[in-house]
């Protein structure tokens, strides 16, 4: 049988994506995913252009697979993903052993361009933005592990002046609803406990309903938290100016809808957040923040950081460190602004590189501590924790609890799948040790 081998750079969306072309090539084309790169058949290059020199690590990347295809010449490559889709002409020039060139939204084309490559031996490109047919030819999915994750919006149109995202991946779109609970079923009806609802944008969503309207984020949570068997619900990534007053009650209403919320805010400064068009004010953010909190107390708050965008002077920064210490986060992201090609803030005057150094490491110093913190006010607590897979040492099991921090317990391999009470007992760097109660 023929076998793919997948390297994904990135986001969750990402490895969606990645665990979505193992299921189409496996369903169309008997491909069976390796982890071994040197018996692969097929070696495809999920691609990330958030941030770093993401292009450079892509051809790095490939320099290594051209060596493999050299020993041998049946070997398929392919390079999907954010890169694809902003430098695809550019990517099939300087590596024209590149066999086929796929976006995110065309990954569901890839058998008919593997089997093109094949036939004519020249490299295929589509990046083109078909988004309403992409989840329409996608098989049913698989079942890896009991969370699983549901991509239920795709690409973004806020246009924050640093991102790359409404270029590469296209307008948001969002699927409709009856799709969703469909494919969620499924996945319940495979194993499935827990679902993470993935979207770049995931509150903006707006999908055609059954009922022939439209349906908003909570309303859609509502109605997959009816289905048996389906324990847990999450969402990532979120926009505070789409966390509506209806998502804010599903976090008090609904017991499935774990609490936790990752809900960037990149900067505490207006003005920054004006320069980066976000959208609101920081007084909006912190309104919210007050709200969610008054719904589900005892809700985990997440975010994510840039520091150095163009024009941040220090006391921009300062009212950053300030909102962090007011708002108290139990997890965060913090990054230093990258200029992206194409994206309006890259052209503006750059702040230092040392200083955004500087600046980062003083924010991920506070975040720190601000995390360990969260992690340590849980010993002694009795959590749920649903057990995902064997830990490292023999007996032990991880798992996650309802504030998505990774805990260890001793206990029995059938135990996967399962969500049971656990006392936590210890807080280590980046984990909680617990025993099973009763
Ligand atoms: N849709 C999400 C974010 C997607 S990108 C949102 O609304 O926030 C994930 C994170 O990467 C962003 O939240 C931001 O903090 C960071 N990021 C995006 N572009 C960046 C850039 N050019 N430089 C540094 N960080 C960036
Ligand atoms: Fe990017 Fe802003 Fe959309 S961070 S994904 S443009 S909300």
């Amino acid at each position: 049988m023929a076998k793919v081998f997948i390297k994904t750079h990135g986001c969750q969306m990402n490895e969606y994506d990645s665990s979505k072309m193992v299921d189409i090539l496996r369903a169309s084309q008997g491909y069976e995913l390796t982890e071994l790169e040197s018996e692969a058949d097929l070696l495809l290059l999920n691609t990330c252009s958030i941030r770093e020199k993401a292009q450079e690590k892509v051809f790095h990347q490939l320099g290594r697979w051209k060596k493999l295809k050299a020993a041998n010449p049946n070997i398929k490559i392919g390079v999907g993903g954010c890169v694809a889709s902003q430098e695809g002409a550019a990517i099939s020039k300087r590596a024209p052993y590149v066999d086929v060139i796929f976006g995110p939204q065309t990954l569901h084309r890839l058998p008919e361009l593997i089997t093109s490559a094949c036939n004519t031996n020249k490299t295929q490109l589509d990046i083109s933005f078909p988004e309403i047919e992409k989840f329409d030819r996608l098989p049913s999915p698989s079942v890896d592990g009991p969370s699983a994750y549901v991509s239920i919006m795709e690409g973004c149109s806020k246009y924050c002046s640093f991102c790359v995202v409404p270029y590469t991946r296209g307008a948001e779109y969002s699927r409709p609803a009856e799709s969703l609970l469909r494919e969620a079923t499924a996945l319940v009806a495979a194993g499935a406990r827990e679902i993470t609802l993935l979207g770049q944008n995931v509150n903006a969503y707006h999908g055609a309903a059954p009922d022939g309207g439209t349906w908003s984020l909570a309303r859609l949570i509502a109605c997959l938290a009816e289905i048996d068997g389906l324990e847990r619900l999450r969402y990532t990534t979120s926009h505070p100016r789409d966390m509506d007053d209806a998502l804010i009650a599903a976090h008090r209403d609904i017991a499935q809808l774990m609490p936790y919320l990752h809900l960037p805010v990149q900067s505490g400064s207006d003005k920054v957040l004006k320069a980066m068009n976000r959208g609101h004010t920081i007084a909006h953010y912190l309104r919210l923040i007050e709200r969610i909190r008054a719904a589900r107390p005892d809700i985990l708050i997440s975010g994510d950081f840039i520091v150095g965008f163009p024009g941040e002077s220090e006391s921009d920064f300062a009212d950053t460190m300030a909102l962090v210490r007011s708002v108290n986060y139990g997890q965060a992201y913090s990054f230093k602004y990258s200029p992206r090609p194409g994206t309006p803030a890259a052209e503006r005057a750059q702040v230092d590189e040392a200083v955004k150094s500087e600046r980062l490491a003083r924010l991920q110093a506070l975040l720190k501590r601000q995390q360990q913190a969260a992690q340590d006010a849980m010993v002694g607590r009795e959590v749920s924790v649903l057990f995902e897979r064997p830990g490292r040492r023999a007996g032990q099991l991880v798992g996650k609890s309802g504030h998505l921090h990774a805990v260890h317990v001793a206990g029995a391999r059938a135990e996967i799948g399962a969500i049971r009470r656990v006392r936590i007992t210890g807080s280590e760097a980046n984990s909680l040790a617990g025993s099973l109660v009763g």
